[in-house]
């Protein structure tokens, strides 16, 4: 099951099961996850996120912004290489050209986004690393746009990213 999935199914789970989920991590080691996930407008996205990294447990806030940058380009990247097997199958005109602007858009956001908002972070700079995590979301909005009306194949994955990139980067506005 992909990393994206498996966040989807976390979520869905979440309210269910919300005693057992994190049984064996007590409240104070998860205090500050959920402290900072309420900058948020994606909490459970984010909590689940975090809680899916062990670094998460004895992680600062910039620890946990590396942690969630680190988790939306492994997402991305997943995203990418998906739309890129959907591309090499598909017939359909309009399909063809929607998936090859999706391509563009998420190319953008492993390749230059991420690693540019990944070296802004780590050197202090949270204004860049924020922006770059909004253009990020930007990207996977002009990917889905496209699919107006009609039914996005991988809709879950690119509302994750999109997601993540906001959850991200709002943790960034928390620091900078
Ligand atoms: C993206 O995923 C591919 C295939 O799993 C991998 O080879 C590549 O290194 C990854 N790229 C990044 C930037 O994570």
């Amino acid at each position: 099951m992909s990393l994206v999935a498996l966040l989807l199914v976390h979520l869905l789970l979440q309210s269910s099961i919300s005693c057992s989920a994190s049984a064996s991590v007590s409240k104070i080691e998860t205090r500050l996850i959920q402290e900072t996930c309420k900058h948020t407008d994606y909490y459970n996205l984010c909590v689940a996120s975090l809680e899916s990294d062990p670094r998460s447990l004895n992680a600062d806030v910039k620890e946990l912004a590396i942690i969630l940058v680190e988790l939306l380009q492994a997402n991305a990247n997943e995203t990418l290489w998906h739309v890129g097997d959907l591309f090499k199958k598909v017939s359909d005109p309009a399909l063809y050209r929607f998936y090859g602007t999706c391509i563009e858009e998420y190319r953008a956001i492993v390749e230059r986004q991420i690693p540019e908002a990944i070296d802004a972070l780590q050197s202090g700079d949270y204004m860049v690393s924020k922006k770059d995590a909004e253009a990020a979301a930007a990207h996977a909005d002009s990917c889905e746009e496209q699919f107006a009306g009609e039914t996005q194949p991988f809709s879950d994955q690119n509302k994750a990213v999109h997601g993540l990139s906001l959850v991200t980067s709002s943790i960034l506005g928390i620091l900078g």
